[in-house]
């Protein structure tokens, strides 16, 4: 484990640049929804990272941010045990971005692969902006600046978490060095007690002299039950049962999610660029029709024709909401032309209509109540700016930006 001093503590982000679809929900909410049963979690409106691409088009980014809260409330995202909040709203984020950038070497941004990729994907956008290029700052910016242990990501997001860990060590390196280091740590370990105080030199030494991970992360769980020693002095002892320097940003790790394939409604993966999604709060009559119009198996022309589920997108649903049951029955009644698409379809419609109908309810009683959700994002954004302001309170003072 990393040395973390909110090891509990999970942020993540999410770009307005769009309505949610089904591919979000099982992509990434079910996961926020599971893991703020486990951690203290941060989930936030990238609305800066939304603008990179989409500077063109502000008044995207405008609608989409209470269209992406609503979403997640109904998604069951939990208020009352989530922090949600618009990252532009924690001004702590862009100061942050702005310290790390003057210690971000252009080597490592150019390095990432979103940044070619995304300039070749969205080819129709100019993506050669300052802004576009620091994209990995500022994400490292916002996960730093709440010291989380942990990021929920998808594969794709690996390097600029990669990024991000980089930094909080650079970071620790230039700044987390001071005089009488040594001394410094030695007056800390004095403060856990006798008996804490020499299980500590124990673990410290296991480390260094032998490498034993074991002993590492028994010694940084030692620390977190702490009680007695400042944050400063805790973020000594964390660097001094490693190396010589203070950790002022703490490493956050990757919470790998493995999420599903979810399909569209035309086979491919389901994305807004195919014009193939279900949306999450799509009504139910919408649904219904764009569902029975979907395309099947071109080849069964006919009622009469047998049909290929695997080259068919509803055979795709089917292996995402259906039980064997079904399965079995719709296969056999394709290949045999026993059944014709619209029944085939029947279970996967009703299946689907039922997956987003709490959905919709939830999502109804926000609709109904704008106040509300502007509420619980004051509250969360409240919420978030402290820790924020603590720990810029801290990187100012290193960084020599503490006038007195
Ligand atoms: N880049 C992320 C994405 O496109 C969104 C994001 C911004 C994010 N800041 C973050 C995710 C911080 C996790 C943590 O999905
Ligand atoms: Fe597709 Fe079902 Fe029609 Fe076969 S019967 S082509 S699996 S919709």
């Amino acid at each position: 484990m990393d040395p973390l001093i909110d090891n509990n503590r999970v942020v993540s982000g999410m770009r307005p640049t769009g309505r949610l679809h089904l591919g979000h929900y099982y992509g990434v909410l079910r996961n926020w929804v599971q893991l703020q049963h486990e951690y203290e979690c941060f989930f936030f409106v990238a609305d800066w990272h939304a603008l990179t691409t989409h500077y063109e088009e502000p008044e995207i980014v405008g609608q989409t941010v209470w269209d992406m809260v609503i979403d997640w409330l109904a998604a069951g995202v939990n208020p009352g045990t989530a922090r949600m909040f618009i990252q532009s709203r924690v001004p702590e984020h862009a100061e942050l971005h702005v310290l790390l950038s003057m210690i971000t070497p252009l080597g490592w941004l150019e390095r990432v692969p979103s940044f070619k990729d995304q300039q070749e994907e969205l080819r129709d956008r100019d993506l050669l902006t300052y802004g576009f290029l620091g994209y990995p700052v500022l994400q490292a910016a916002d996960v730093l600046v709440y010291r989380a242990g942990r990021v929920p990501v998808g594969e794709d997001q690996v390097p600029h978490l990669e990024i991000a860990r980089e930094m909080a060590r650079r970071f620790n390196y230039l700044y987390g060095r001071e005089p009488q280091f040594e001394d410094k740590a030695t007056t800390a370990i004095a403060k856990m007690g006798k008996k804490n105080a020499k299980l500590y030199r124990q673990l410290r030494r296991r480390y260094q002299e032998q490498g034993d991970a074991e002993a590492l992360a028994e010694g940084r769980a030692l620390l977190e039950g702490q009680q007695n020693i400042t944050l400063a002095d805790r973020e000594r002892l964390y660097g001094y049962l490693e190396g010589q320097n203070r950790i002022i940003l703490p490493e956050p790790q990757a919470l790998l999610t493995g999420a599903p394939r979810v399909p569209g409604l035309d086979g491919r993966k389901m994305s807004k660029s195919y014009n193939n999604t279900i949306g999450l709060r799509e009504d139910p009559d919408t649904l219904e029709q764009r569902m029975r119009t979907m395309p099947t198996d071109p080849a069964r022309v006919r009622r009469s024709d047998p049909g290929d589920p695997d080259k068919c997108p509803v055979w795709e649903l089917h292996k995402m909401f259906s039980d064997a049951a079904t399965q079995a029955w719709a296969e056999e009644g394709c290949r045999t032309a026993g059944i014709g698409c619209l029944d085939c379809k029947r279970p996967v419609i009703d299946a689907v209509q039922a997956e987003l109908t709490p959905l919709r309810e939830r999502a109804a009683d926000y609709e109904r109540d704008p106040d509300l959700v502007r509420n619980i994002i004051a509250e969360g954004c409240e919420a978030a700016r402290d820790v924020a302001r603590d720990t810029l309170e801290e990187v100012r003072e290193v960084m020599g930006l503490s006038y007195r």
